[in-house]
């Protein structure tokens, strides 16, 4: 949670426009940790890219559903709702509790926002989303589902699928090119935390999780134009070799309903 962090807060203070963020870089400022380590990690725009394409789903979806309710998954230092709910939508952001408490230090609840401190893999957390109405549901899970195994990502579609019928999910996906060489993987060779779920197809959800249905998959190259408009010139300038990149070819964003009839 500390990568993508730094990466929304160095594209701000670059003065790069691809996600408007100064909240991270106060973050950034004020978390005693060794943010350096990371300096000139090309996931660090990597990170940022995706979260400008989450957040054009989430804008989206709350401009069709300004009552709805958003539910972000292991939230981490994420700042979405400062960034885009605009008044729009009830929140509940879900994290580990050591996570969540560290979250806890610099976001307060409110009459809009909620945070849980428990695993995606518990009940109760999914019982208060179902309790804020009048829905309907869009949850969030931005970098999380890749660090459960598959049967954990299963059934935790499967359980929103069964008790929210007809919810929106927005969540990503590393394939088989990450099984072989996260090791290597910029970010990742750094951090502990290692990918376990490779799904080179999400469309094979619709096996394991009631009434999945792929509305959108799309790689970073493939992002929406309003974000790719937004990459910094010396990325945008690369994107046709990033396009034929494994890493890039094995990485997709997903946008899926569950649970409809
Ligand atoms: C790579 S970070 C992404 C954070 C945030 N979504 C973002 O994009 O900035 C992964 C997050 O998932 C959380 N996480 C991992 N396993 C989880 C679980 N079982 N339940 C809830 N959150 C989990 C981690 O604590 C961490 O905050």
């Amino acid at each position: 949670m500390l990568i993508p962090l730094y990466g929304r807060a160095e594209i701000v203070r670059r003065g790069e426009r691809l996600v408007a963020d100064p909240r991270a870089v106060e973050l950034v400022e004020a978390i005693d940790y060794d943010f350096a380590r990371f300096d000139g990690l090309p996931s660090l725009v990597g990170a940022a890219w995706r979260t400008a394409v989450f957040d054009h789903w989430v804008e989206a979806w709350l401009d069709r559903h300004p009552a709805g309710t958003v539910v972000e998954i292991g939230v981490g230092l994420n700042t979405r709702y400062e960034r885009i709910a605009a008044g729009r939508g009830r929140w509940i952001e879900l994290d580990l509790p050591d996570a969540m408490a560290l979250r806890r230090r610099y976001f307060a609840d409110d009459e809009r926002r909620r945070s849980v401190a428990a695993s995606v893999l518990d009940d109760d957390w999914l019982d208060l989303a179902a309790d804020t109405r009048p829905g309907p549901w869009l949850f969030v899970a931005e970098a999380v589902l890749g660090f459960l195994d598959a049967d954990e990502v299963h059934g935790v579609l499967d359980r929103i699928a069964r008790r929210l019928p007809g919810s929106t999910v927005a969540f990503d996906s590393w394939g088989a090119w990450m099984r072989e060489n996260q090791e290597e993987h910029d970010a990742l060779s750094r951090v502990t935390a290692r990918v376990r779920w490779f799904c080179d197809n999400p469309a094979d959800l619709a096996g394991p999780v009631h009434g999945f249905d792929l509305v959108e998959s799309v790689r970073l190259t493939e992002a929406p134009l309003a974000v790719l408009e937004r990459l910094p010139a010396d990325v945008a300038a690369g994107l046709s070799t990033l396009r034929t990149e494994p890493q890039v070819l094995s990485y997709r964003l997903n946008l899926a309903t569950v649970g409809a009839a």
